[in-house]
């Protein structure tokens, strides 16, 4: 009770000036629908029965005696199940909806009928219980028939001792789900939260699991609310819908291919979003925003962007900026933008209801707010008041969205951050969100905002990028959300929300962007220090070593927060933290090839460590420690006082960055402040950069054959593009690297230095000519094809 009455306290706090009246009234009709909805609750009722089964040529038609299931296999290793009745969904998460199928064999057996590709089985029993297997007979999955409670569907898989499941877009605890409960129902906790804190904003009903002998990506497509418990079996409930979802085999190097096919890969980022971002709820004038650049240039840390939150609008309003603040928004985007630095605005789903506001007046007359089931345009209370909220399920709505971007392309700002778009309403208690029967367009369909909920951020995101990309075609803009669904991946980049400070909350970090990842959303990272909290030196600079490593690499902090920025926590800070931000920086060529790579894969580019090693089951419950790609690992330190680090390593030799020292198996090594344990693959080329020149630092190790590789290209869209690829290969002392190229892009680089991570007395020739020993490696031609390393002795 009385951590509920502080909880009280703190959302009075947040929200208090909006006023306690709205946020009690909105409270009382949250909790009467809740109240309502609990009463329906009735006996579960299975499915009954198969009465015939037609074959088709890619699936099959069942009729049970209360439900019927429609078997799709879309490719040979992807099948859709669809039970009805229920209504479908419309395909908003998806990107394919156009699959030629494949055949299927079909036969009938003593226990009902199999359907089998070239990779995947399917025996369907005469009760409805599923049963997947692969070609070779090894299980994946048996569902057991599901079964129904009013509109509600109740499904049930197997689950092998030893499966583990990873998935469910955003969630805290660890990344393992074993052990765990889950809902999907996309919320604002209202406060800075916890490692307890469920549900969150971003909700992914995808589930990837893996034991010894395989595992299988499972893709619910129902949006409605849903329950998920993995215990003994994974059970799910949704509270509406046709029961659809689709199935893949294999560990998620090859699963998340399929499902990036399926629901969309994300596109190329502009390169500087790679780079460092600085927030702050809020920079609240374009002098405070001058500032800042001049605390970065003083005390030379490089930055890509500033993040302007709600303070730069009128009032509030969306798509306005406040004059006296900020008179001159275009002329400070062109400042910034000479020094390589871009404006990301926030804007939330709320319109303010004022009738002399151009695009509350706009959006009522265009029928683009969501209505209450009487037809009145539903409102609620957030940062400006009583507000409506855009229908994005609506296409003339999304359109619309859209153009009101042009009001900040035209004062020069090139990223743009959606917040609240759970959506996330002001309320003491209850729901905080639009009410359940609130309706929603469905593009001509009609639905409720049951379904429309879990949906929201992501057609809010979809109306955002594609609004970008009609009004400035050529560009490559940034956008960050903090809610979606299945597809988010396709538009946006995500961070974790209101995370409180606390080093339990940096492992969290750690476990929320792996699960993301195997979630299809590549793209994520923290508010560095959490939104709200008082942070120590060491706790900020831990902070700061984990972020440096994460796709998405920000600070932003409440209002309530003392200042954030890198020089706020002494010299010694400062100095490490503009060692992290260089090695940030230099990294950005490997960055930049693994955000090609998730462009055409979906692969993340935070992997758990037993990615690509499936099979090493000593690894599978590692979530403190993570690849960042297929090169580097970084073991974060993530408690008070350490100043080691433990990890185990996946199978190979990896070096230490830091020190060059080789590690297998297993490494223990020192971690001081400012120094996180970094160990690089034997075998790999790592591709590091500064000014114009490119190192390429060799990691060679004894017996291993390994390509590495580098994409470049001249930004913006359809811009001229290369890959070079690195072959590094070691044999009797000898090492040898040889590159080639595909593309039509020039190597960007004036010069390209090779290094090794220790010196030694090494001899280097390219091209057949011997090049002389630098300091720091061997200088060569910027179009060199071989390079070969004699050891002394060798020759
Ligand atoms: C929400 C966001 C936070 C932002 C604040 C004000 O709490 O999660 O990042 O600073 O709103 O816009």
């Amino acid at each position: 009770m009385r951590h509920r009455l502080r909880e009280l306290a703190v959302q009075w706090r947040f929200w208090g000036f909006l006023g306690l009246a709205r946020s009690v009234h909105y409270s009382v009709l949250g909790t009467w629908g809740q109240l309502r909805r609990a009463r329906r609750s009735r006996p579960l009722e299975k499915v009954g029965q198969v009465i015939s089964c037609a074959a088709r040529p890619d699936g099959a038609d069942l009729e049970l005696e209360a439900a019927r299931l429609e078997i799709r296999f879309l490719a040979a290793d992807l099948a859709r199940v669809t039970w009805t009745p229920g209504r479908l969904p419309l395909p908003y998460g998806l990107a394919e909806t156009d699959w030629s199928g494949a055949p299927v064999r079909f036969e009938e057996t003593a226990e009902g009928w199999r359907l089998a590709t070239g990779d995947l089985h399917l025996s369907v029993l005469r009760d409805g219980t599923l049963v997947w297997a692969t070609p070779d007979g090894t299980p994946l999955r048996r569902e057991a028939p599901p079964e129904r409670r009013g509109e509600e569907w109740h499904h049930r898989a197997s689950l092998a001792p030893d499966e583990a499941v990873f998935g469910l877009g955003e969630h805290t605890g660890p990344l393992d789900l074993r052990g765990t409960e889950r809902r999907l129902w996309n919320s604002d906790p209202m406060k800075s939260y916890g490692p307890d804190e469920d549900p969150l904003y971003m909700g992914i009903p995808v589930l990837q699991t893996l034991k010894p002998s395989g595992g299988y990506l499972a893709f619910y497509e129902n949006s409605h609310a849903a329950d998920f418990t993995f215990n003994d079996e994974i059970r799910a409930r949704f509270e509406g819908g046709a029961l659809r979802y689709y199935l893949t085999p294999g560990p998620p190097e090859h699963t998340l291919q399929r499902y990036t096919e399926l629901t969309g890969r994300p596109p190329l980022p502009p390169r500087w979003a790679l780079g460092y971002h600085q927030s702050r709820f809020s920079y609240r004038t374009e002098a405070e925003i001058r500032d800042l650049v001049q605390g970065f240039r003083k005390h030379n840390l490089p930055l890509s962007a500033i993040h302007l939150d709600i303070h730069y609008m009128d009032g509030f309003r969306v798509f306005t900026v406040d004059e006296d603040s900020f008179p001159d928004l275009k002329g400070l985007a062109e400042e910034l933008d000479a020094d390589g630095i871009r404006l990301v605005t926030i804007l939330d789903p709320g319109v303010k209801r004022d009738k002399d506001y151009r695009v509350f007046r706009q959006g009522s007359e265009g029928g683009h707010f969501c209505r209450t089931k009487r037809g009145r345009i539903a409102t609620a209370p957030v940062w400006p008041g009583w507000s409506a909220f855009p229908d994005f399920t609506r296409a003339e709505t999304r359109a619309w969205w859209g153009e009101q971007h042009s009001v900040l392309l035209e004062r020069g700002v090139t990223g743009f951050w959606n917040d609240m778009n759970e959506p996330a309403m002001v309320a003491l208690w209850g729901e905080r969100t639009l009410a359940q029967d609130v309706v929603h367009d469905f593009d001509g369909r009609g639905g409720t905002h049951a379904e429309a909920h879990n949906l929201y951020g992501m057609l809010m995101a979809r109306a955002t990028d594609e609004g970008l990309r009609r009004l400035d075609p050529d560009r490559r803009h940034f956008l960050l959300t903090r809610s979606g669904w299945a597809g988010i991946q396709r538009h946006a980049w995500m961070w974790t929300g209101d995370i409180s400070s606390g080093w339990d909350m940096l492992h969290q970090t750690v476990r929320t962007v792996l699960g993301l990842g195997l979630s299809g959303m590549p793209y994520s990272g923290p508010d560095i220090g959490g939104f709200k909290g008082t942070l120590g030196r060491e706790e900020y600079l831990r902070w700061f070593e984990l972020a440096a490593f994460l796709p998405f690499f920000r600070t932003h902090s409440s209002q309530s927060t003392e200042p954030r920025e890198p020089w706020r926590f002494g010299a010694e800070a400062l100095e490490r933290v503009r060692g992290l931000l260089r090695l940030r920086y230099a990294l950005m060529p490997y960055l930049y090839t693994l955000a090609w790579e998730a462009s055409r894969t979906g692969h993340p580019l935070v992997r758990p460590v037993w990615w690509g090693a499936p099979g090493e089951d000593r690894l599978r419950s590692v979530d403190d420690a993570f690849l960042l790609g297929p090169d580097l690992l970084l073991a974060p330190v993530l408690g008070p006082g350490e100043r080691r680090r433990r990890t185990m390593l996946p199978p190979g030799e990896w070096y230490s960055y830091w020190s060059g020292e080789r590690y297998s198996a297993e490494a223990d090594v020192e971690a001081p402040l400012g120094r996180p344990a970094l160990f690089v693959r034997g075998g790999s080329v790592l591709p590091l950069e500064q000014d114009r020149v490119l190192e390429l630092r060799l990691f060679p190790s004894a017996g291993v054959r390994r390509v590495s590789m580098l994409y470049s290209d001249a930004g913006g869209i359809g811009a001229e593009a290369r890959v070079d690829t690195f072959l590094l290969e070691v044999s009797d002392g000898k090492l040898a690297l040889r590159r080639s190229f595909t593309g039509k892009g020039h190597c960007p680089y004036e010069t390209i230095r090779l290094s090794l991570p220790k010196a030694g007395n090494w001899a280097c020739d390219v091209d057949g000519q011997r090049v002389p020993a630098e300091a720091e490696g061997w200088s060569v031609r910027r179009d060199f094809h071989t390079a070969h390393f004699l050891l002394p002795g060798h020759d």
